[in-house]
């Protein structure tokens, strides 16, 4: 078996591969052995070759428009929030949403232990970021009258833990059958002086997850648009698990996405800064893309409009109504999206066997991006939300300057507090509040829900 794997390794320089092949047991090398079959090499050697070579996105960012866009404050649009909430309910009602939660990552710079969706999060309940999530879609599916599926997409990171942590708690009350955990591709992790794949341990190469965009190739592999086909699921709500803020499956923006006969929507703000760190969405030759901020130059950020507003204003949040008909249409024609690089830290095992804890960025990983999607759907738009009622990532620990736990706290006890002064309570500034999903989705349901005269004095959670 050695020699085999040896000569499929050759041609790629890769045969350091097997170094400690002789001191591994039987059942370590049959592992190896099919690590290294399932490994793409020619794939890999590919993307590395191509590492440092960008494309040159000036000669398009020079022709760069808006993107087809519904924003707030304004008559412009061509659909009333009004018309898109009917449309959206009607969806709903019609039980055609489903949602999917992606949870793969590794969260490196949370600097917590466990898959991030375990973060306790509550401001004064302490739920997880999952039980939230899933309380959310358990609350909406109510409110129609349906079932609204949740698809979680894991990675062999994330897999064990999260589909553990889930059944250990009956999936927060969410039916077993209305709860689908599937778990994504993963990539290795190449050294980037050299492009040789690394060995965590002498029988196991190091890999990450695939990126967020693996969930065209996971959701096919894993039987998932079946499912969507069995059950009539035509619109799949997309999160992701560091955002306790998104309104999951929220019908202003699901019916903007339909009245437009748009295949991929994406929740967008306006951003406050035009470096501010997050992709943009922009309009090009006809095509609505992503361009990362890290490809934006400066100047291209701060261009104007002839109205004098920023051209490139639409910040992503990485929330997406994405249309079936799409990933199956995409995943039948299947090339996969394509891998963007970077450039990370990777513990691994040198050719002596020692383990290596790196300083610098000594590797690249290889990940797909979802926002790939958005130039091969049909009328993309983006949709502008208020970032305070919809986005609070939780990206860094505690600390950092921005997007940290406690950040994201501070948000949703904002968010919450003003729906309680909307609904006639008091609350003081210094008071931490907490509302339930099950309580209230939004201001209007809580209004309705809350006794008159209510004083908020203590920390208090809403359930
Ligand atoms: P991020 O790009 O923020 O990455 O993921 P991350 O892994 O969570 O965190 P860092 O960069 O290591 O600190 C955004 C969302 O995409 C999901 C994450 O779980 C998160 O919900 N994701 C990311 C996947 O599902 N799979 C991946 O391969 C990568």
């Amino acid at each position: 078996m050695k020699d085999e794997l040896a000569a499929r390794l050759a041609p790629y320089d890769q045969q350091h591969l097997l170094a400690f092949w002789d001191r591994l047991d039987a059942e370590q090398q049959a592992s190896l052995a099919a690590q290294i079959r399932a490994i793409d090499f020619e794939l890999i050697r590919r993307l590395y070759q191509r590492r440092d070579s960008r494309d040159d996105l000036r000669p398009l960012l020079a022709r760069t428009a808006p993107p087809p866009a519904f924003r707030l404050d304004t008559t412009q649009n061509p659909f009333t929030p009004e018309q898109a909430r009917r449309r959206g309910h009607q969806a709903l009602d019609a039980g055609e949403v489903g949602a999917v939660l992606v949870a793969g990552g590794q969260g490196t710079r949370l600097d917590f232990p466990q898959p991030k969706g375990l973060f306790p999060i509550g401001p004064v309940s302490g739920k997880t970021l999952f039980q939230i999530h899933v309380e959310k879609v358990i609350a909406r599916a109510r409110r129609h009258g349906v079932r609204i599926p949740l698809y979680v997409m894991t990675s062999p990171a994330t897999h064990e833990e999260t589909a553990v942590f889930l059944a250990a708690h009956d999936r927060f009350g969410l039916p077993p059958d209305e709860l689908r955990v599937f778990c994504q591709g993963s990539m290795p992790a190449v050294d980037a002086a050299t492009g040789g794949l690394l060995l965590e341990s002498p029988g196991r190469i190091a890999t990450s997850p695939d990126g967020h965009g693996g969930l065209l190739e996971a959701a096919a592999r894993n039987g998932v648009l079946d499912d969507l086909r069995r059950r009539g699921i035509r619109q799949l709500f997309y999160l992701q698990v560091d955002n306790p803020l998104v309104d999951i499956c929220g019908p202003e923006f699901i019916g903007y996405h339909l009245l437009a006969g748009s295949e991929l929507s994406s929740q967008v703000v306006a951003k406050r800064d035009p470096l501010e760190r997050l992709g943009n969405v922009i309009e090009a030759d006809g095509k609505t893309m992503v361009i990362e901020y890290s490809d934006l130059p400066d100047d291209v950020a701060r261009r104007l409009s002839a109205d004098g507003s920023l051209t490139i204003w639409a910040g992503s949040i990485a929330v997406h109504v994405i249309d079936v008909a799409l990933l199956r249409r995409l995943s039948e024609a299947s090339h996969g999206l394509p891998f963007h690089i970077a450039r990370k830290r990777v513990a691994h095992i040198d050719s002596t066997g020692r383990q290596i804890e790196p300083s610098d960025l000594n590797a690249i990983k290889f990940e797909r991006f979802i926002f790939d999607l958005i130039p091969l759907a049909r009328n993309p738009i983006v949709v502008e939300v208020d970032r305070r009622s919809a986005f609070a990532p939780i990206k860094n620990a505690s600390g950092a300057k921005e997007d940290t736990p406690e950040s994201a706290q501070g948000l949703l006890t904002a968010l919450h507090r003003s729906w309680l002064r909307r609904a006639g309570a008091e609350v003081g500034d210094e008071v931490p509040v907490e509302i339930s999903p099950l309580m209230a989705l939004d201001a209007e349901e809580l209004a309705a829900k809350l006794p008159r005269g209510t004083r908020i004095t203590q920390p208090t959670y809403l359930a």
